[in-house]
This record gives structure tokens, sequence and C-alpha cells, in this order.
């Protein structure tokens, strides 16, 4: 039997050093192989390239160190997101304004598809972003302010420029995180930093108001009052990302034990979610829970 041609792209990119190419093609190879006896291989193997993290999409060099683009379709795991009544609405209001802008567009009219996450630390936002780009099977364009504004203060402007240069010529959705770096009220602005952010700001506000429809915008932060107005009113929907409840906690631990196809008594899973603060929180003693439960069966 001669080589596929998944099979041939794998060589090819091999050769051509491109690993994160060579990955893909790894994935596309194991994916077509239906057969029983590699079943187990290919199974192992998808899993392990899926989430070895490496989806980054190649940038041009004046970007790279400004924004990151990822392909998300194979990266993120929907099996073990869980997806609240609150933002599974949030989520059907992005999809309808996406099919809307597709016909505003049609007629010329420039609408902005941008929602603003807030709420604390721990919840989701960043997380629900992903999400997006996976369900609409879009890049996931992420600008993350905290970063921008730490390393170049004095060229932030101009990145963001570049940054949004990118998004406008590549349909994604493009998160913008942690946006109260940047955006402080303007009334509150005065010289040297912060008068320096609040020039940012308007960059900002000028960047969004030249994008075209086929852009989904999610703004997210944990600071909802520190962000100027007029950058506020940018956003079509303002959704406050909160903390889950007990009975949305149990319900997120038996999707992901679920998922990983493992079990736990149900008094366990009870004691885990109480006292647990937010959704970061209980996924990460979950996975410690879990990571121990393996330990005692290799031991
Ligand atoms: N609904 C969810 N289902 C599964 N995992 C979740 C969910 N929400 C959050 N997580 C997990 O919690 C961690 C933190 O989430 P995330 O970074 O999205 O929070 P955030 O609100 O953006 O926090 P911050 O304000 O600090 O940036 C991630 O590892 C994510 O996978
Ligand atoms: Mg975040």
């Amino acid at each position: 039997m001669g080589l596929s041609e998944n099979q041939k792209k794998l060589i090819q990119s091999i050769s051509q050093n491109d690993i994160i190419a060579a990955k893909k093609c790894a994935i596309a190879c194991v994916v077509e192989d239906t057969t029983s006896k590699n079943s187990w291989f290919c199974n192992k193997y998808k899993t392990i390239l899926e989430s070895s993290g490496n989806n980054m999409i190649e940038l041009p060099h004046d970007l790279k160190n400004i924004l990151c683009v990822e392909d998300v379709s194979n990266s993120f795991k929907e099996g073990r997101y869980y997806l609240s009544v609150r933002e599974s609405a949030v989520f059907d209001n992005i999809i309808r304004m996406k099919k809307v802008n597709e016909k505003l567009m049609e007629m010329g009219i420039p609408y902005l598809n941008s929602t603003l996450l807030y709420g604390e630390s721990g919840t989701g936002k960043t997380t629900f972003g992903r999400y997006i780009a996976y369900k609409t099977g879009l890049p996931f364009c992420y600008l993350k302010f905290s970063d921008l504004v730490d390393s170049y203060m004095g060229s932030t402007s101009k990145n963001i420029s570049k940054a949004f240069s990118y998004a406008i010529s590549n349909p994604c959705v493009f998160m913008l995180d942690e946006i109260d770096c940047i955006s402080i009220r303007r009334s509150s602005s005065g010289s040297g930093s912060s008068g320096e952010l609040a020039r940012i700001t308007i960059t900002m506000m000028q960047e969004l108001d030249k994008l075209t429809n086929d852009i989904i915008i999610i703004g997210a932060t944990n600071r909802k009052d520190r962000i100027d107005e007029a950058l506020l009113r940018r956003f079509s929907l303002k959704h406050e990302v909160s903390v889950l409840d007990k009975k949305e906690k149990i319900e997120m631990v038996h999707q992901y034990l679920l998922d990983i196809r493992m079990n736990f008594p149900e008094f366990e899973i009870s004691k885990l979610v109480n006292n647990i603060e937010n959704q970061s929180i209980l996924l990460n003693e979950l996975i410690r829970m879990i990571a121990l439960k393996i330990a005692e069966q290799v031991a």
C-alpha cells in the first residue's frame, strides 16, 4: 500500500523542520486510520498530539511578541468545558449576531459583534473566549494587555494598531484580555503614565471602530469599574461571568470525570466542591484528586 496524502505531507513537513505542520499531519494520519488493530495506538497519540499545546499559528516577525493566534479546533476539550445556562445564553447571542452581521455586511452596514466579559478572577472568562473560537471554527486571536503594557509601554499604541491590522485581515475571535490594564477613565488621567494610558485607550477605540463585521470581539476584565465609558459603549453586550453555585460545580466535576472515564464516590465530589471559591481552583483540586488516584493505582 502506498503512502496516503497525509503521510506524504507529514514527511514533507518534517523535512522542512515545520513541527507545527507535522503535528497537524500526524493527527490527520491517526484520524484516517480506522482499523481496529491500530485503534489503541491511534487514540493514544491523537490525545497526546492534541494536548501538546503546539497549535500556534505562525505570525509575521513584528507581531510575534504582541499577539498569539491559536487554532483551537484540536486543543480545546469541549467535553471538559462546563457551559452554564448563563454563558450558554451569551453564546447563543454571539452566534445570532454573527449571522445578523453577515447580512449587515451585505448591506454595507458596519456593526461590531462585541461582548465584554467581566467578573472575578478564575471564573472562566478567557476560557469562554476560546470556547467561542472552538465552536465557530475561527482562529483564536489573543491580545493580553497586561503583557503589552508591562513590556512595551512606550510603543503600546503602535503595537495595538499592528495587532488590529492583523485581525482586520484575518477573520477570527479577537480576545482583548485584561483591558483594564490600558483603559483607565480618561477623566482621572493626567500627565505621565496615566496620560499615556488615556492615549492608548483612544487608539484602541479608533481601532475598534475600523474593524469589519466578520470579527467576533470578546473583551475581558475583572475591573469593569476602571474602564472608560466610551470604550465600554463599544461593547454591545456586557456580561458578568460569575462563580458557579454548588449544583453547577458538581455538574462540572461530573462532566469532567465522564470525559476522562473516571469515577469518584459522590461524597468525595461533594467534599471537593465545598469551600471551593471558583472554577479555576475547583479544576486544579479535581486534577490533584485524579492524579492521587492514578498514583495509588500505579504504586
Ligand atoms: N466553565 C468551565 N469549565 C471548565 N473549566 C473551567 C471553566 N471555567 C474556568 N475553567 C478553568 O479554570 C481556569 C481559569 O479559567 P480562566 O483563565 O478562563 O479564568 P479568568 O476568568 O479568565 O481568570 P482571570 O480573570 O484571572 O484572567 C482554566 O484552567 C479553565 O480551564
Ligand atoms: Mg483571563
